[in-house]
This record gives C-alpha cells, structure tokens and sequence, in this order.
C-alpha cells in the first residue's frame, strides 16, 4: 500500500515539478552559504542535467543513473575534502541501497498523516536517494538534508534543487526544534559507538511533542564481506601489510582503526528513549540483494564501508593488490548461485521512536 503510495507522489512530484529556472536556483541557492562562483557553475550543471533526466524520471533509481551518464557542460566548482565519500561510487547501487529508506518510511507514514507540511529532517542525507523518497511521500514537507561530504551535497543539491542541502556533522547537528521527524537511512553507524546513542538522545530531546525520530544502521560488523575487510588487512608480510601495522584494525578501544563500531543491541535503543517516548520500534531485517558477481560486492563496499581501509593505503599498487585479496576471500564466502550470481546478505536494524 505505502509503496504504490509511494510511487504515486513520485509520479505526481514529476509532473509538477518540472524544469528549474536558472533565476529560481540562484535565488534558492543564495540562501546556502555558498559563493557566487558556486551558485553560477552549479546552476549551470543543474539545469543541463534536469533538462536530459527530467522524462526520465519513472522512479528514483532510474533518475539517479540518468544523471550519472549525463555528461556536465561546466564542471561544479565545491570545496573538495580528502577522502571525501563519492556520490557516484555509492549509487551503483541506488535501488539496493534505499530500500530500506522506502520500508522505513513505510512505518512512518500514518504517524504523519495529520501533519499537512511535516517539517522534516534527513541526517547523513548523501546524494540525496532518501531525501527524495521522503519528499515523494510527504509532498508538503520542507525538507533539510544534512551530511558531512562536499561531493554526497554537491549531488543532492542538483537533483533537488527546491529541498534545502546544509553541511554539518551528525555527532552535533541540532535540528530546530520545529522538527516533526529526523530522519536517518544508513548514516548514524558512521558515529563511534560511545557518540552513536548520545547524538540519537540529543536529537530526540530536540523533537517537540509527537515527533518522530526514525532511523536505520546497517549491523554487518561479523557479516563477511565486513570482518574479511579486517582480516585481510590483517594478513602480515603483503604489499599492504605496513600500513596497517599501526592501525589497530579490530580493536574496538581505539578510535582511529579504519573499522567502524559495532552496532549496540536493540535493548540499548530502546532504553535510551523509553523515558521520553510514547512508542519505540524496533526491527532487524537481513536483506539478501542479488548482486552480479563477487566483484559487485567489492564495488558496494568500496562506495562505503572498504573506504577507511583504502584511504590507508597510500601507494595505489599496494592498495591494488588488497582488492585483489579481498576478492579472493570474498569468492571463498560467497558461492556463486545457480546463474552466477551471488547474494550479499546485509542485517539492518530500524528504529522508530515517537516522543511522548
Ligand atoms: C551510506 S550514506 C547514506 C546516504 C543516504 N541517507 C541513503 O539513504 O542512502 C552515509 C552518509 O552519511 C554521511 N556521514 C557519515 N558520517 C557523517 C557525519 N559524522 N556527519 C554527517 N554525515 C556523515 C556520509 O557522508 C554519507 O553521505
């Protein structure tokens, strides 16, 4: 039911968006604290790319891979951070990746129903995939995207130019307090356990009466396409080797192993926003995505958790080689199905508290 829902508001949101005009961008644009030579090449690339994926656009997923192959008539001028996520990398695989954002959303959706303009924020928003379904769904809501990464905004901004993109940081960001849900598909796993719980309490404190905080976490710590990660780096005397002899891969004590924290048991959600709320929910569930190959498991993770890993490896032969290995495991852990196939399972846990 939600998801035809769902895909009714796309279709309605497309047929009454359509092209942005380059004055109403910049307008839009200017409230952003960005620079005027920012606001120009941005529009630029904007409106040559809305012009080629705008009849496109029959769901998200295609509309996100249009935009890949458009090819820019001006480069965007953004600030560039090393080590930066990239939005291109991380939307191989789109469909797979906002899933979950639609079956979240799913839950949410009667908690909203009396709210004609929800006002709504989405925390570790990327390239904008889940801001999308969340404006499709709830098409009167002012939307604030948030997200840490120059090239994941860079994105969002230019495929929805009239939702509002801002940089910040999910372990200090504080909505206003006019917020009706903060929102938050695959992101909060990037805090450090000992900030993950206290930024989630502090974003829930913020929620007026009624609200909702609903978030989702990949929990894949001993999944194998994760502790393989681990395990490979691990091995000694490889091209690889010295550069995590110091990393401390696997130790959860030290913060600055390129593993991210495990997840915390659902009961250590739950307790954290009893005393305030009038429901928590929470579920696990195992998606098991059908990817190409085993060679698609590493273009997943390298949009994502293999990140840290690589970004140690300065020397490009070196870190060559530990993809190599990596895949080598990988085809050991996941047997081919009966096409050739082969499927990731990926454990997400979903949480959805109302304040009370
Ligand atoms: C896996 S992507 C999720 C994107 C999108 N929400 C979705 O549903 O697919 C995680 C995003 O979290 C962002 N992120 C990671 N750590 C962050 C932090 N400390 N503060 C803000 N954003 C962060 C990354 O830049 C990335 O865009």
């Amino acid at each position: 039911m939600i998801r035809s829902t769902v895909s009714r508001y796309v279709h309605i949101r497309q047929l009454t968006s359509g092209v942005p005009k380059c004055e109403q961008v910049i307008a839009h644009r200017t409230r952003n604290p960005i620079s005027l030579t920012s606001v120009i090449s941005s529009t630029s690339y904007r409106n040559s790319k809305y012009k080629t994926s705008y009849h496109h656009s029959q769901n998200h997923s295609q509309r996100y891979r249009t935009i890949h192959n458009t090819p820019r008539t001006m480069a965007p001028t953004h600030a560039e951070k090393p080590n930066d996520w990239s939005a291109q990398q991380y939307l191989k695989f789109d469909t797979e990746r906002t899933r979950p954002v639609y079956d979240l959303v799913g839950q949410i959706a009667s908690h909203l129903s009396d709210v004609s303009s929800p006002r709504i924020y989405d925390l570790g928003c990327g390239p904008g995939n889940s801001s999308s379904v969340l404006l499709s769904a709830f098409p009167g809501a002012k939307l604030t995207g948030m997200d840490n990464s120059p090239d994941m905004l860079l994105k969002a901004r230019s495929t929805l130019p009239d939702a509002e993109f801002v940089e910040g940081d999910l372990s200090s960001f504080a909505p206003g307090n006019d917020a009706d849900l903060i929102f938050s598909n695959a992101a909060i796993h990037w805090l450090r356990s000992p900030q993950r719980i206290p930024s989630l309490v502090r974003m829930f404190e913020g929620l007026k009466k009624g609200g909702i905080l609903a978030f989702q976490i990949p929990d894949n710590y001993t999944e194998r396409s994760h502790a393989l990660m681990r395990t490979v780096a691990l091995t000694p005397s490889q091209p690889w080797s010295q550069y995590f002899a110091d990393a401390r891969v696997g130790d959860l004590q030290d913060s600055k192993r390129p593993d991210l924290d495990p997840i915390e048991a659902p009961s250590a959600f739950y307790n954290a926003f009893a005393s305030e709320a009038a429901t928590v929910n929470i579920w696990r569930t195992t998606y098991q995505h059908v990817l190409k190959d085993v060679p698609a498991i590493v273009e997943w993770v390298k949009g994502t958790g293999l990140q840290p890993f690589l970004h140690l490896i300065p020397e490009e032969e070196a870190r060559k080689e530990y993809v190599k290995a990596y895949e080598r495991e990988l085809k050991n852990a996941y047997p081919e199905l009966v096409d050739g196939k082969v499927l990731l399972a990926y454990p997400r846990l979903f949480v959805l508290a109302v304040k009370s």
